[in-house]
Protein backbone atom coordinates (compact mmCIF):
# COMPACT_ATOMS: atom_id res chain seq x y z
CA UNK A 1 0.00 0.00 0.00
CA UNK A 2 1.39 3.36 -1.00
CA UNK A 3 1.02 6.82 0.81
CA UNK A 4 -1.58 7.52 -1.27
CA UNK A 5 -4.06 4.73 -0.82
CA UNK A 6 -3.83 5.96 2.69
CA UNK A 7 -5.31 9.57 2.29
CA UNK A 8 -7.77 10.36 4.32
CA UNK A 9 -11.17 10.00 2.32
CA UNK A 10 -14.78 11.51 2.80
CA UNK A 11 -17.71 9.89 2.63
CA UNK A 12 -20.49 12.06 0.79
CA UNK A 13 -22.60 14.29 3.20
CA UNK A 14 -25.93 15.77 1.82
CA UNK A 15 -26.34 19.55 2.00
CA UNK A 16 -27.32 20.70 5.53
CA UNK A 17 -28.83 23.20 7.63
CA UNK A 18 -26.76 23.33 11.33
CA UNK A 19 -28.11 25.08 13.69
CA UNK A 20 -26.20 25.97 16.60
CA UNK A 21 -28.07 26.93 19.89
CA UNK A 22 -25.54 28.73 21.97
CA UNK A 23 -23.65 29.09 18.97
CA UNK A 24 -21.55 32.32 20.20
CA UNK A 25 -20.22 29.96 23.14
CA UNK A 26 -17.01 28.59 24.14
CA UNK A 27 -17.61 25.13 22.48
CA UNK A 28 -18.98 26.59 19.40
CA UNK A 29 -16.01 29.03 18.85
CA UNK A 30 -13.18 26.45 19.97
CA UNK A 31 -14.79 22.88 18.64
CA UNK A 32 -17.43 23.00 16.58
CA UNK A 33 -16.91 25.94 13.74
CA UNK A 34 -13.34 24.86 13.43
CA UNK A 35 -14.15 21.53 12.98
CA UNK A 36 -16.69 22.37 9.87
CA UNK A 37 -14.16 25.04 8.53
CA UNK A 38 -11.80 22.03 8.17
CA UNK A 39 -14.55 19.83 6.51
CA UNK A 40 -15.45 23.09 4.20
CA UNK A 41 -11.94 23.12 3.05
CA UNK A 42 -11.31 19.26 2.74
CA UNK A 43 -14.76 19.86 0.14
CA UNK A 44 -17.14 17.65 2.52
CA UNK A 45 -19.19 21.00 3.50
CA UNK A 46 -19.99 22.67 0.72
CA UNK A 47 -21.66 25.98 -0.57
CA UNK A 48 -25.10 24.31 -0.20
CA UNK A 49 -24.57 23.97 3.24
CA UNK A 50 -25.59 26.78 6.03
CA UNK A 51 -24.74 27.37 9.28
CA UNK A 52 -27.11 29.13 12.02
CA UNK A 53 -25.49 30.72 15.19
CA UNK A 54 -28.35 31.41 17.35
CA UNK A 55 -27.98 33.02 20.58
CA UNK A 56 -28.97 35.92 22.74
CA UNK A 57 -26.07 38.53 21.68
CA UNK A 58 -27.28 40.73 18.83
CA UNK A 59 -24.15 40.58 16.72
CA UNK A 60 -23.54 41.03 12.62
CA UNK A 61 -21.75 38.06 11.12
CA UNK A 62 -18.09 40.45 10.89
CA UNK A 63 -18.31 40.93 14.96
CA UNK A 64 -18.64 37.17 15.04
CA UNK A 65 -15.83 36.12 12.24
CA UNK A 66 -13.58 38.33 14.62
CA UNK A 67 -14.20 36.41 17.37
CA UNK A 68 -14.15 32.97 15.67
CA UNK A 69 -10.72 33.80 13.62
CA UNK A 70 -8.53 33.09 16.72
CA UNK A 71 -10.28 29.83 17.44
CA UNK A 72 -9.46 29.04 14.03
CA UNK A 73 -5.65 29.35 14.46
CA UNK A 74 -4.56 25.22 14.72
CA UNK A 75 -7.59 24.87 11.51
CA UNK A 76 -5.86 27.39 9.71
CA UNK A 77 -2.26 25.53 9.63
CA UNK A 78 -3.19 23.06 7.87
CA UNK A 79 -5.45 24.49 5.29
CA UNK A 80 -4.09 26.03 1.70
CA UNK A 81 -5.13 29.67 1.33
CA UNK A 82 -6.85 29.79 5.05
CA UNK A 83 -7.98 33.69 4.64
CA UNK A 84 -9.84 32.87 1.49
CA UNK A 85 -11.28 29.58 2.56
CA UNK A 86 -12.34 31.15 5.68
CA UNK A 87 -14.05 34.16 3.91
CA UNK A 88 -15.88 31.62 1.60
CA UNK A 89 -16.63 29.27 4.71
CA UNK A 90 -18.00 32.09 7.02
CA UNK A 91 -20.27 33.60 3.87
CA UNK A 92 -22.20 30.65 4.72
CA UNK A 93 -23.15 31.59 8.55
CA UNK A 94 -25.94 33.66 9.34
CA UNK A 95 -26.45 35.25 12.97
CA UNK A 96 -30.08 34.74 14.27
CA UNK A 97 -31.16 36.76 17.62
CA UNK A 98 -33.57 34.67 20.08
CA UNK A 99 -33.89 34.34 23.48
CA UNK A 100 -35.56 30.89 24.19
CA UNK A 101 -36.86 31.75 27.12
CA UNK A 102 -39.81 33.98 25.23
CA UNK A 103 -42.37 31.67 23.86
CA UNK A 104 -42.76 31.81 20.14
CA UNK A 105 -38.94 33.32 19.73
CA UNK A 106 -37.79 30.61 17.18
CA UNK A 107 -40.44 31.95 14.66
CA UNK A 108 -37.32 34.30 13.12
CA UNK A 109 -35.67 30.84 12.90
CA UNK A 110 -38.38 29.12 11.10
CA UNK A 111 -39.05 31.98 8.54
CA UNK A 112 -35.30 31.30 7.34
CA UNK A 113 -35.34 27.56 7.32
CA UNK A 114 -38.85 26.58 6.35
CA UNK A 115 -38.89 28.12 2.83
CA UNK A 116 -35.86 25.45 2.03
CA UNK A 117 -37.26 22.28 4.02
CA UNK A 118 -36.99 19.20 2.59
CA UNK A 119 -37.03 15.79 3.87
CA UNK A 120 -33.69 14.54 2.18
CA UNK A 121 -31.89 17.76 3.38
CA UNK A 122 -31.22 16.94 7.27
CA UNK A 123 -31.88 19.99 9.90
CA UNK A 124 -29.72 19.62 12.43
CA UNK A 125 -29.99 21.49 15.92
CA UNK A 126 -26.67 21.42 18.19
CA UNK A 127 -28.07 22.70 21.84
CA UNK A 128 -24.59 23.77 22.74
CA UNK A 129 -26.17 25.17 26.05
CA UNK A 130 -26.50 24.30 29.97
CA UNK A 131 -28.77 21.41 30.03
CA UNK A 132 -31.02 23.43 32.10
CA UNK A 133 -32.30 25.24 28.93
CA UNK A 134 -32.66 22.36 27.14
CA UNK A 135 -36.29 21.97 27.63
CA UNK A 136 -37.26 24.88 26.97
CA UNK A 137 -35.06 24.98 23.62
CA UNK A 138 -37.24 21.68 22.48
CA UNK A 139 -40.49 23.55 23.28
CA UNK A 140 -39.51 26.28 21.06
CA UNK A 141 -38.05 24.46 18.18
CA UNK A 142 -41.29 22.57 18.62
CA UNK A 143 -44.02 25.31 18.55
CA UNK A 144 -42.03 26.92 15.32
CA UNK A 145 -42.98 23.75 13.47
CA UNK A 146 -39.37 22.99 13.22
CA UNK A 147 -39.50 19.64 14.70
CA UNK A 148 -39.91 17.70 10.94
CA UNK A 149 -39.09 14.14 10.03
CA UNK A 150 -35.76 15.51 8.69
CA UNK A 151 -34.62 17.57 12.39
CA UNK A 152 -31.92 15.83 13.99
CA UNK A 153 -31.16 16.73 17.74
CA UNK A 154 -27.19 17.16 19.18
CA UNK A 155 -26.87 17.15 22.90
CA UNK A 156 -23.34 16.96 24.99
CA UNK A 157 -22.32 16.34 28.25
CA UNK A 158 -22.86 16.84 30.97
CA UNK A 159 -26.07 14.70 30.36
CA UNK A 160 -27.38 15.17 34.02
CA UNK A 161 -25.28 14.81 37.18
CA UNK A 162 -26.79 11.06 38.32
CA UNK A 163 -29.15 8.40 36.81
CA UNK A 164 -32.42 10.64 37.99
CA UNK A 165 -31.35 13.75 36.47
CA UNK A 166 -30.13 11.82 32.84
CA UNK A 167 -33.51 10.91 33.20
CA UNK A 168 -35.07 13.86 33.55
CA UNK A 169 -33.62 15.51 31.07
CA UNK A 170 -33.60 12.49 28.41
CA UNK A 171 -37.51 12.82 29.14
CA UNK A 172 -37.42 16.41 28.28
CA UNK A 173 -35.56 15.52 24.69
CA UNK A 174 -37.95 12.84 24.07
CA UNK A 175 -40.88 15.06 24.34
CA UNK A 176 -40.27 16.42 21.45
CA UNK A 177 -37.84 14.14 19.55
CA UNK A 178 -38.23 10.38 18.75
CA UNK A 179 -34.52 8.37 20.22
CA UNK A 180 -33.37 7.67 16.51
CA UNK A 181 -33.60 11.80 16.49
CA UNK A 182 -31.24 12.60 19.20
CA UNK A 183 -27.39 12.60 18.87
CA UNK A 184 -25.98 12.34 22.38
CA UNK A 185 -22.24 13.18 21.75
CA UNK A 186 -19.28 11.74 23.35
CA UNK A 187 -16.55 13.30 21.72
CA UNK A 188 -13.80 10.09 22.68
CA UNK A 189 -15.74 8.30 19.96
CA UNK A 190 -14.78 10.47 17.36
CA UNK A 191 -11.34 9.95 17.85
CA UNK A 192 -9.52 8.25 15.49
CA UNK A 193 -7.59 5.75 17.64
CA UNK A 194 -10.88 5.04 19.59
CA UNK A 195 -12.97 3.91 16.40
CA UNK A 196 -9.33 1.96 15.53
CA UNK A 197 -9.67 -0.11 18.16
CA UNK A 198 -13.28 -1.46 17.08
CA UNK A 199 -10.53 -2.28 13.66
CA UNK A 200 -8.23 -3.35 15.69
CA UNK A 201 -10.69 -6.22 17.33
CA UNK A 202 -13.07 -6.86 14.48
CA UNK A 203 -11.15 -7.06 11.27
CA UNK A 204 -7.85 -9.04 11.98
CA UNK A 205 -8.25 -12.30 13.73
CA UNK A 206 -5.11 -12.80 15.46
CA UNK A 207 -5.81 -10.73 18.50
CA UNK A 208 -9.86 -12.51 19.35
CA UNK A 209 -8.60 -15.55 20.27
CA UNK A 210 -6.62 -14.03 22.80
CA UNK A 211 -8.71 -11.31 23.85
CA UNK A 212 -10.16 -13.14 26.99
CA UNK A 213 -9.21 -14.18 30.76
CA UNK A 214 -7.63 -16.98 30.05
CA UNK A 215 -4.61 -15.00 28.25
CA UNK A 216 -4.97 -11.42 29.66
CA UNK A 217 -3.53 -10.40 33.02
CA UNK A 218 -4.91 -7.00 33.37
CA UNK A 219 -6.27 -4.05 31.30
CA UNK A 220 -5.20 -0.73 32.42
CA UNK A 221 -6.71 3.20 30.93
CA UNK A 222 -5.23 5.94 31.74
CA UNK A 223 -6.17 9.25 30.35
CA UNK A 224 -3.29 11.79 32.16
CA UNK A 225 -4.07 15.56 31.33
CA UNK A 226 -2.00 18.89 31.86
CA UNK A 227 -4.57 21.16 32.30
CA UNK A 228 -6.17 22.13 35.34
CA UNK A 229 -9.64 23.25 35.79
CA UNK A 230 -8.89 26.84 34.90
CA UNK A 231 -11.86 28.66 33.78
CA UNK A 232 -14.19 25.72 33.98
CA UNK A 233 -13.82 25.31 38.03
CA UNK A 234 -17.31 26.75 38.17
CA UNK A 235 -18.93 23.66 36.23
CA UNK A 236 -15.98 21.11 37.21
CA UNK A 237 -16.25 21.94 40.84
CA UNK A 238 -19.95 20.30 40.62
CA UNK A 239 -18.89 17.56 38.29
CA UNK A 240 -15.80 16.21 39.70
CA UNK A 241 -13.04 13.87 37.36
CA UNK A 242 -15.87 10.65 38.05
CA UNK A 243 -18.42 12.52 36.24
CA UNK A 244 -16.47 14.63 34.16
CA UNK A 245 -14.43 11.83 32.67
CA UNK A 246 -15.23 8.25 33.95
CA UNK A 247 -19.44 8.58 33.43
CA UNK A 248 -18.20 8.60 29.89
CA UNK A 249 -14.88 8.87 28.34
CA UNK A 250 -13.12 6.05 30.40
CA UNK A 251 -16.44 3.84 30.42
CA UNK A 252 -16.79 4.06 26.51
CA UNK A 253 -13.54 3.22 26.27
CA UNK A 254 -13.90 0.35 28.62
CA UNK A 255 -16.99 -0.90 26.11
CA UNK A 256 -15.04 -0.98 23.30
CA UNK A 257 -11.78 -2.63 24.72
CA UNK A 258 -14.30 -5.17 26.47
CA UNK A 259 -17.27 -5.70 23.96
CA UNK A 260 -18.34 -8.70 22.36
CA UNK A 261 -17.97 -8.59 18.17
CA UNK A 262 -21.55 -7.18 16.79
CA UNK A 263 -23.32 -9.31 14.41
CA UNK A 264 -23.06 -5.74 12.01
CA UNK A 265 -21.19 -2.35 12.24
CA UNK A 266 -24.30 -0.65 12.56
CA UNK A 267 -25.47 1.56 15.23
CA UNK A 268 -27.51 -0.96 17.18
CA UNK A 269 -25.91 -3.60 16.81
CA UNK A 270 -22.62 -1.82 18.06
CA UNK A 271 -24.77 -0.18 20.96
CA UNK A 272 -26.14 -3.18 21.97
CA UNK A 273 -23.04 -4.54 22.87
CA UNK A 274 -21.60 -1.94 24.33
CA UNK A 275 -24.60 -1.99 26.77
CA UNK A 276 -24.08 -5.31 27.75
CA UNK A 277 -20.38 -4.44 29.21
CA UNK A 278 -22.13 -1.40 31.03
CA UNK A 279 -24.56 -3.77 32.80
CA UNK A 280 -21.87 -6.47 33.59
CA UNK A 281 -19.77 -4.30 35.42
CA UNK A 282 -19.99 -5.00 39.59
CA UNK A 283 -20.13 -1.95 42.06
CA UNK A 284 -16.69 -1.12 43.01
CA UNK A 285 -16.02 -2.64 46.20
CA UNK A 286 -14.76 0.52 49.14
CA UNK A 287 -11.37 -0.08 48.66
CA UNK A 288 -10.99 -0.15 45.18
CA UNK A 289 -11.21 3.58 44.23
CA UNK A 290 -8.68 6.35 44.98
CA UNK A 291 -9.87 10.37 44.83
CA UNK A 292 -7.06 13.39 44.77
CA UNK A 293 -7.01 16.37 44.30
CA UNK A 294 -4.20 18.57 42.99
CA UNK A 295 -2.33 21.13 45.22
CA UNK A 296 -4.22 24.65 44.26
CA UNK A 297 -7.60 23.64 43.24
CA UNK A 298 -8.78 24.50 45.99
CA UNK A 299 -7.29 28.09 45.87
CA UNK A 300 -8.55 28.07 41.95
CA UNK A 301 -12.32 27.48 42.80
CA UNK A 302 -11.71 30.05 45.87
CA UNK A 303 -13.05 27.96 48.58
CA UNK A 304 -12.51 24.95 50.69
CA UNK A 305 -13.93 22.02 48.50
CA UNK A 306 -14.20 17.90 48.21
CA UNK A 307 -14.10 17.40 44.46
CA UNK A 308 -11.80 15.37 42.94
CA UNK A 309 -9.39 16.09 40.28
CA UNK A 310 -8.44 12.50 39.83
CA UNK A 311 -9.32 8.98 40.28
CA UNK A 312 -8.10 5.37 40.04
CA UNK A 313 -10.26 2.42 40.38
CA UNK A 314 -10.56 -0.84 40.12
CA UNK A 315 -13.06 -2.43 38.26
CA UNK A 316 -14.45 -6.15 37.39
CA UNK A 317 -16.18 -7.10 34.60
CA UNK A 318 -18.58 -9.83 35.51
CA UNK A 319 -18.81 -12.15 32.17
CA UNK A 320 -17.51 -15.70 31.00
CA UNK A 321 -15.16 -13.41 29.28
CA UNK A 322 -13.53 -11.58 31.66
CA UNK A 323 -13.91 -13.17 35.22
CA UNK A 324 -11.00 -12.31 37.06
CA UNK A 325 -9.58 -9.83 34.69
CA UNK A 326 -8.92 -6.48 36.62
CA UNK A 327 -9.01 -3.12 34.89
CA UNK A 328 -7.30 -0.40 36.14
CA UNK A 329 -8.82 3.31 35.40
CA UNK A 330 -7.22 6.77 36.10
CA UNK A 331 -8.05 10.35 34.99
CA UNK A 332 -6.51 13.16 36.28
CA UNK A 333 -6.11 16.84 35.90
CA UNK A 334 -2.52 19.02 35.77
CA UNK A 335 -0.80 15.42 35.49
CA UNK A 336 2.81 14.83 34.47
CA UNK A 337 1.84 14.49 30.72
CA UNK A 338 -1.10 14.88 28.48
CA UNK A 339 -1.21 10.92 27.47
CA UNK A 340 -4.22 8.49 26.99
CA UNK A 341 -3.40 5.07 26.85
CA UNK A 342 -5.16 1.25 26.66
CA UNK A 343 -2.41 -1.03 27.89
CA UNK A 344 -3.40 -4.92 27.54
CA UNK A 345 -0.87 -7.27 29.57
CA UNK A 346 -1.09 -10.64 28.94
CA UNK A 347 -0.32 -13.50 30.99
CA UNK A 348 3.00 -15.02 31.85
CA UNK A 349 4.01 -18.24 29.47
CA UNK A 350 2.88 -21.22 31.26
CA UNK A 351 6.17 -23.10 31.22
CA UNK A 352 9.94 -21.45 31.13
CA UNK A 353 11.91 -23.50 28.89
CA UNK A 354 14.80 -20.57 29.05
CA UNK A 355 15.06 -20.08 32.59
CA UNK A 356 16.49 -23.52 33.47
CA UNK A 357 19.27 -22.81 31.93
CA UNK A 358 19.92 -19.95 33.25
CA UNK A 359 19.61 -18.23 29.86
CA UNK A 360 17.14 -15.50 30.58
CA UNK A 361 18.19 -11.83 31.56
CA UNK A 362 14.96 -12.19 34.24
CA UNK A 363 15.16 -8.56 35.13
CA UNK A 364 14.66 -7.30 31.78
CA UNK A 365 11.53 -9.52 31.30
CA UNK A 366 8.35 -8.14 30.58
CA UNK A 367 5.11 -9.94 29.69
CA UNK A 368 3.72 -9.27 26.25
CA UNK A 369 1.42 -5.77 26.17
CA UNK A 370 -0.51 -4.20 23.29
CA UNK A 371 -0.48 -0.53 24.09
CA UNK A 372 -2.75 1.46 21.80
CA UNK A 373 -2.04 5.05 22.40
CA UNK A 374 -5.10 6.87 22.00
CA UNK A 375 -3.51 10.74 21.97
CA UNK A 376 -1.10 11.95 21.06
CA UNK A 377 1.28 10.24 19.18
CA UNK A 378 -1.72 8.18 18.19
CA UNK A 379 -0.59 4.38 17.31
CA UNK A 380 0.27 0.91 18.48
CA UNK A 381 2.61 -1.11 20.80
CA UNK A 382 2.98 -4.50 20.97
CA UNK A 383 5.75 -5.50 23.24
CA UNK A 384 7.33 -9.11 22.31
CA UNK A 385 10.35 -10.85 23.99
CA UNK A 386 13.12 -11.01 21.42
CA UNK A 387 16.62 -12.65 21.15
CA UNK A 388 19.40 -10.87 21.47
CA UNK A 389 21.50 -10.65 18.28
CA UNK A 390 24.84 -12.80 18.79
CA UNK A 391 26.47 -15.97 19.18
CA UNK A 392 26.87 -18.09 22.52
CA UNK A 393 23.79 -17.77 24.23
CA UNK A 394 20.13 -17.46 24.38
CA UNK A 395 20.14 -13.78 25.74
CA UNK A 396 16.40 -12.45 25.58
CA UNK A 397 15.68 -8.93 25.69
CA UNK A 398 12.11 -6.73 25.13
CA UNK A 399 11.68 -5.66 21.53
CA UNK A 400 8.69 -3.70 20.67
CA UNK A 401 6.47 -3.83 16.97
CA UNK A 402 5.66 0.38 16.48
CA UNK A 403 2.45 1.25 14.06
CA UNK A 404 2.43 4.99 14.65
CA UNK A 405 -0.85 6.10 12.95
CA UNK A 406 1.12 9.43 12.58
CA UNK A 407 3.99 8.39 10.05
CA UNK A 408 1.58 6.01 8.46
CA UNK A 409 -0.88 8.67 7.17
CA UNK A 410 0.42 11.17 5.50
CA UNK A 411 -2.07 13.89 6.55
CA UNK A 412 -3.16 14.87 9.56
CA UNK A 413 -5.77 12.99 11.84
CA UNK A 414 -9.42 14.63 11.65
CA UNK A 415 -10.24 16.18 14.97
CA UNK A 416 -13.28 14.16 16.78
CA UNK A 417 -15.52 16.56 15.91
CA UNK A 418 -15.50 16.85 12.62
CA UNK A 419 -15.99 13.13 11.98
CA UNK A 420 -19.29 13.41 14.23
CA UNK A 421 -20.93 16.24 12.66
CA UNK A 422 -20.88 15.12 9.28
CA UNK A 423 -21.96 11.62 11.22
CA UNK A 424 -25.12 13.45 12.11
CA UNK A 425 -25.97 14.91 8.49
CA UNK A 426 -25.29 11.30 7.22
CA UNK A 427 -27.64 9.56 9.99
CA UNK A 428 -25.41 7.56 11.54
CA UNK A 429 -25.68 7.09 14.70
CA UNK A 430 -22.88 4.57 15.67
CA UNK A 431 -20.72 6.79 17.23
CA UNK A 432 -23.29 8.16 19.79
CA UNK A 433 -24.59 7.13 22.94
CA UNK A 434 -27.98 5.83 23.16
CA UNK A 435 -30.55 6.42 26.18
CA UNK A 436 -30.13 2.99 27.58
CA UNK A 437 -26.18 3.51 27.66
CA UNK A 438 -26.22 6.43 29.25
CA UNK A 439 -28.39 5.17 32.11
CA UNK A 440 -26.73 2.48 32.52
CA UNK A 441 -23.20 4.12 32.93
CA UNK A 442 -24.92 6.12 35.76
CA UNK A 443 -26.13 2.92 37.20
CA UNK A 444 -22.86 2.16 37.54
CA UNK A 445 -21.61 5.71 38.78
CA UNK A 446 -24.09 6.65 41.63
CA UNK A 447 -22.72 4.37 44.16
CA UNK A 448 -19.67 5.45 43.33
CA UNK A 449 -20.18 8.90 43.96
CA UNK A 450 -21.92 8.20 46.93
CA UNK A 451 -19.04 6.11 48.32
CA UNK A 452 -16.36 8.99 47.85
CA UNK A 453 -18.13 11.74 48.74
CA UNK A 454 -17.64 10.85 52.45
CA UNK A 455 -13.88 11.28 52.20
CA UNK A 456 -11.62 14.30 51.22
CA UNK A 457 -9.75 13.48 48.02
CA UNK A 458 -5.81 13.02 48.59
CA UNK A 459 -3.88 16.20 47.65
CA UNK A 460 -1.30 15.82 44.90
CA UNK A 461 1.25 17.37 43.11
CA UNK A 462 0.69 19.26 40.20
CA UNK A 463 3.15 17.57 37.71
CA UNK A 464 2.91 14.04 39.33
CA UNK A 465 0.92 10.82 38.49
CA UNK A 466 -1.77 11.55 41.12
CA UNK A 467 -1.69 10.55 44.83
CA UNK A 468 0.49 7.42 45.75
CA UNK A 469 -1.48 4.88 46.13
CA UNK A 470 -1.31 1.04 46.97
CA UNK A 471 -4.42 -0.18 44.97
CA UNK A 472 -2.38 -2.42 42.54
CA UNK A 473 1.00 -3.44 44.80
CA UNK A 474 -1.90 -4.65 46.49
CA UNK A 475 -2.74 -7.13 43.50
CA UNK A 476 1.02 -7.19 42.56
CA UNK A 477 1.32 -4.85 39.77
CA UNK A 478 2.39 -1.39 39.11
CA UNK A 479 0.63 1.32 36.45
CA UNK A 480 2.55 1.47 33.41
CA UNK A 481 2.63 4.72 32.97
CA UNK A 482 2.26 6.68 28.92
CA UNK A 483 5.93 6.93 27.76
CA UNK A 484 6.72 10.94 28.10
CA UNK A 485 7.18 11.15 24.36
CA UNK A 486 8.06 14.27 23.07
CA UNK A 487 6.35 17.28 23.13
CA UNK A 488 3.52 14.63 25.16
CA UNK A 489 3.30 16.93 27.88
CA UNK A 490 2.50 19.76 25.87
C1 LIG B 1 -14.15 16.92 28.32
C2 LIG B 1 -14.04 17.19 29.77
O1 LIG B 1 -15.27 16.12 28.06
O2 LIG B 1 -12.98 16.25 27.87
C3 LIG B 1 -12.78 18.01 30.07
O3 LIG B 1 -15.17 17.91 30.22
C4 LIG B 1 -11.56 17.34 29.47
O4 LIG B 1 -12.62 18.22 31.46
C5 LIG B 1 -11.79 17.00 28.02
O5 LIG B 1 -10.46 18.22 29.60
C6 LIG B 1 -10.65 16.15 27.47
O6 LIG B 1 -10.80 16.00 26.09
P1 LIG B 1 -9.53 15.73 25.15
O7 LIG B 1 -10.12 15.54 23.80
O8 LIG B 1 -8.65 16.94 25.27
O9 LIG B 1 -8.86 14.50 25.69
Amino acid sequence: MNERDLLPQSASVPPSDYIIIGGTGDLSMRKIFPAFLLRYAAGQVTDDFRFYVVGRQNIDRETFKAQLKPHCKDAFESIDNAKEVFEKFTALIDIVCVDISQTNSMAILAEMLLPNAQVERPMIFYLSIAPSLFSAACQRLHEAGLVLPQSRLVVEKPLGHDYASAQAINDELLAVFNENQIYRIDHYLGKETVQNLMALRFANVIFEALWNNRYIDNVQITVAETVGAGNRAAYYNQYGAIRDMLQNHLLQLVCLVAMEPPVRFNADQVRNEKLRVLQALRPVAEGDVICGQYQDYAHEVGEPTTTETFVALKMNIDNWRWAGVPFYLRTGKKLAMRASEIVITFKNRPHDIFSENGITNSDQEIPNRLIIRVQPHEGLRLLLTSKEPGPGGMRLFPSELNLSFGETFSERLPEAYERLLMDIARGNQTLFMRLDEVLAAWVFIDPLVAMVVKAMPMLYRSGTMGPEDKMLAKDGRTWIDPKDEPDAAA
